[in-house]
């Protein structure tokens, strides 16, 4: 503990260490201590936890990149069709190996990105990318176009949205 105290002579005053502070400021000491301690540390890992959610597992929740065969039959062409549980776009064509998805994620850092239908485009309300209806980027600061999305058959009533 530091103690001001004047001198003296009265021509200026210094700081005086008091190496047998008393034990109720040894305790406030301490518990400051302490509770610089634990602040650091929940926010260090609160910190990486979510560092860690972003880069390894995006959302955190597991998606399910399925959609019914009845759904996709219904898809409008003239549009891309947002599909919530599959966190995808579906671009369809006209058949199945002629429809593309594309990841609802913005390749720049990762905020989703919504189809403007008046610009025509996909466009990234986080810090304004914009790719064209094939995921090529149109405008940065994104710097890699969409990755494409296949659609497959995964049962006699489902269609899989996968990389392959
Ligand atoms: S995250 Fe989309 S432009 Fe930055």
């Amino acid at each position: 503990m530091t103690r001001r105290i004047f001198p003296a002579h009265n021509t200026c005053y210094r700081k005086i260490v008091m190496p047998n502070a008393s034990p109720e400021f040894n305790t406030k000491r301490s518990f400051l201590k302490y509770l610089m301690v634990f602040v650091s540390g929940f926010i260090a890992f609160f910190s990486s936890w979510g560092i860690a959610r972003f880069v390894f597992s995006g959302t955190g929740q597991k998606v399910d990149r399925t959609i019914s065969k009845e759904l996709f039959q219904s898809i409008n062409r003239e549009k891309p069709y947002f599909i919530p549980q599959a966190e995808a776009w579906i671009i369809k064509g006209q058949n199945l190996s002629e429809s593309v998805a594309f990841d609802d994620r913005c390749t720049h850092l990762g905020c989703r990105y919504k189809w403007n239908q008046d610009k025509d485009l996909f466009e990234c309300p986080c810090h304004g990318s914009e790719f064209d209806i094939h995921g090529q980027v149109l405008r940065g600061p994104a710097t890699r176009h969409l990755p494409r999305l296949y659609l497959t058959e995964a049962s006699s009533q489902m269609l899989r949205i996968s990389e392959h």
